[in-house]
């Protein structure tokens, strides 16, 4: 992995490193959040024994990268012959599991006593039923020398028996605030001009995923030399949130017309329904108002949500949510 190695000697090749290789952690003490799945990863980096492990959870909230600190801890400088690492890119049929894993697995490497080899198979819920039952096979034939450790997205895309021979371990997405503190540690190091601002929206349209947060972050520092909210919004192709506010606050406010004239600044502007309405219950989850309210809020949208992923992406069908809105609005005032 590139962020294993000695750091690159010249300044122009650390500026082209991702900064998400560039600051992967490197311990399992230095990922951020999960307190309860990093405790259990680290318990076992102390004891040595690993299980065969299952990592799941949304995108960028460090599975993969827990994984590979914790091969790293277990087998330090036997790492290069310990481990094999095999991701989505890799063509994992069937052929790939009976020839490629098992012949690792028959392998024979001397390692440190109560050390195992490891092979690691990311996005594991991308393989196939058949590749999974070979899997599930290789598995059981060499569990006195070699660990699986299993990353992805839903767990439930891996095949009961598989499960049934692994210890679960769920991710969850990161807070705001855990995002922020890593935001900061970066603009820090690589001397990023921003105004607080300008975090806060990275953090909104990254909702607790680290990796696009971080992207998001390189982006607009190299896009604009300066992270502020209008920069983040620019390259992060997203409605401003500002914007949606706004015509949250006019349908609160029984200003219909002027909501819907917003909802058709944003329209025009290009954004697809579908980005709207995401934004739309990201503001409105957070939105200051009463609960009762927000809940009927959010059921509205969910609904019209359900509309839009169906096909129906229409200025007409976000105009009829806010109308649905408004309406609510009124009926509760009423009660
Ligand atoms: N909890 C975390 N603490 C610190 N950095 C993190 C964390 N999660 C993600 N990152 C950063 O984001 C990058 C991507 O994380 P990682 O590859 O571990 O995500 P993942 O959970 O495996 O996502 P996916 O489901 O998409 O594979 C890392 O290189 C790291 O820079
Ligand atoms: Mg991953």
């Amino acid at each position: 992995m590139a962020g294993s190695s000695a750091p690159p000697s010249s300044s122009a090749a650390n500026y082209d490193l991702p900064w998400v290789e560039k600051y992967r952690p490197s311990k399992v003490s230095d990922i951020v959040g999960n307190q309860d799945a990093l405790s259990r990863l680290q318990v076992i980096a102390r004891d040595g024994n690993m299980p065969n492990l299952i990592l799941a959870g949304p995108p960028g909230t460090g599975k993969t990268t827990s994984i590979l600190a914790l091969a790293h801890e277990l087998l330090g400088s036997n790492y290069k012959e310990g481990v094999i690492e095999l991701n989505a890119s890799d063509d994992r049929g069937i052929d790939v599991v009976r020839n490629k894993i098992k012949m690792f697995a028959q392998k024979k490497v001397t390692l440190p006593p109560g050390r195992h080899k490891i092979i690691i198979l990311d996005e594991a819920d991308s393989m196939t039923g058949g590749a999974q039952q070979a899997l599930r096979r290789t598995m059981e034939i060499f569990s006195n020398s070699t660990r699986f450790a299993l990353a992805c997205n839903t767990s439930a895309k891996i095949i009961e028996p598989i499960q049934s021979r692994c210890a679960i371990v769920r991710f969850s997405k990161l807070s705001d605030q855990e995002i922020l503190g890593r935001l900061m540690r970066v603009v820090e190091a690589e001397k990023v001009a921003y105004v607080p601002e300008g975090l806060e929206a990275i953090i909104f349209t990254a909702d607790g995923d680290m990796r696009q947060a971080l992207n998001n972050l390189q982006a607009t520092y190299s896009g604009f030399q300066f992270v502020n909210q209008e920069n983040v919004f620019k390259v992060c192709d997203q409605p401003h949130p500002l914007h949606v506010k706004s015509m949250v606050q006019n349908v609160l406010e029984g200003n219909f017309d002027e909501a819907c004239s917003r909802l058709k600044n944003l329209y025009d502007l290009g954004y697809s329904a579908t980005d709207i309405i995401t934004t739309l219950f990201r503001v409105i989850k957070n939105y200051d108002m009463p609960e009762y309210l927000k809940l009927e809020f959010i059921r509205e949208t969910g609904f019209a949500h359900m509309r839009i992923s169906d096909g129906v992406g229409s200025l007409l069908q976000l105009s009829g949510l806010l109308a649905k809105l408004s309406i609510v609005r009124d009926t509760s005032k009423a009660a």
